[in-house]
Formats: structure tokens, C-alpha cells, sequence
């Protein structure tokens, strides 16, 4: 049987954070869907067809990982797909409220879908898309913290 994972987030922008989980879900699972959310309440810096683009260039091409986009509620979209895991990445204790109670609904929802926490790579434990978006906004290198397209792109977002 195939074990497929789904790893949910905006990726507004992908990060370093993003690639070392993926790879890291891949020790759990067959395949990895990235699933990127199209109908998230925050005004995004990137639109969806760029984030995708993102996403796949700085995932590469193994055949176990595709990138794909869904609307509506993650436990819909894994029925749809047949993942039985989602993956979440737990930098620190801030990130724990929110991420235990979307657990738990996601439960609720959608009892066959199990919520797997994995912790990131030290060095990228400070890591997230919106600091990322600030540092970039205000001209700071990012280039140690996402993919070289990504840091293109914040650099074309935030040309003056
Ligand atoms: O990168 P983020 O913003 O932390 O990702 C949050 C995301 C997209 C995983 C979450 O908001 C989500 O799953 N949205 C889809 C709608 C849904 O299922 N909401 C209920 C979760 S309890």
C-alpha cells in the first residue's frame, strides 16, 4: 500500500525550512503532496501559479514529491488524494497552540488522517516565510534561507 503524506502550508514563500521537511517526510511515506492552500485569510505576497512555480523549482524533480493546490478543508483534499498523514513542521513552543488545535480538528474531521509533527534542522528553527517576507522587504540577504529562484523573485517583488 502506498503511504502518501500531505505537507499543507501557504509557502508564501517557500523556504529552506519547507525543502529540509520535505525530504524529512519522505523517510515516513511513499510520496509527498505539498499542498499549498489557495484560499488562505492572509493577503499573500506570492500568488498561487508563482508559489507552485517556487515550490517545484526548489523541490527539484524526485518523483515522489509533487506540488499541488487545494481549496476548501486539507481533510477533503486527503480523502480526495488518499493521504493518511499530514505533515507539519514544530520550530518552537509558539508554534505549538495552534498546530496541536488544528490537530485536533483535523481529527475530528477526518479521523484516518494522522497530524505528524517533525522538527526541522537546527539551524532552521528560526526560520519562517514571514520573517523571510521582512527581511526581504526591507533589502536584507536572504539568500542563506531560501532557493535561489525564491530570493530572485523577493528581489524582483521588492525592487524599487
Ligand atoms: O502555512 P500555514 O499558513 O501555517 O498553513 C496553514 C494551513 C494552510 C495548513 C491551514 O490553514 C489549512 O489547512 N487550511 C485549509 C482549510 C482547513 O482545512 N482549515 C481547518 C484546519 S483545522
Amino acid at each position: 500500500m502506498t503511504r502518501t503524506a500531505l505537507y499543507p502550508g501557504s509557502f508564501d514563500p517557500p523556504t529552506r525550512g519547507h525543502e529540509d521537511l520535505v525530504r524529512r517526510s519522505l523517510a515516513l511515506a511513499d510520496r509527498v503532496i505539498v499542498a499549498v492552500a489557495t484560499n488562505s485569510a492572509k493577503q499573500p505576497l506570492f500568488g498561487i501559479e508563482e508559489r507552485l512555480e517556487l515550490l517545484r523549482t526548489a523541490l527539484g524533480s524526485d518523483p515522489r514529491v509533487t506540488v499541488e493546490t487545494f481549496d476548501g478543508l486539507l481533510v477533503e483534499f486527503a480523502r480526495k488524494v488518499g493521504a493518511t498523514m499530514a505533515v507539519r513542521g514544530l520550530r518552537a513552543v509558539s508554534d505549538f497552540e495552534y498546530e496541536f488545535q488544528m490537530a485536533l480538528m483535523n481529527r475530528q474531521l477526518h479521523p484516518g488522517l494522522e497530524t505528524v509533527f517533525l522538527v526541522p534542522a537546527l539551524d532552521l528553527t528560526y526560520l519562517s516565510s514571514s520573517l523571510v517576507r521582512e527581511v526581504a522587504r526591507h533589502g536584507g540577504d536572504v539568500s542563506a534561507l531560501v532557493h535561489p529562484a525564491v530570493a530572485a523573485a523577493l528581489q524582483r517583488r521588492f525592487a524599487r
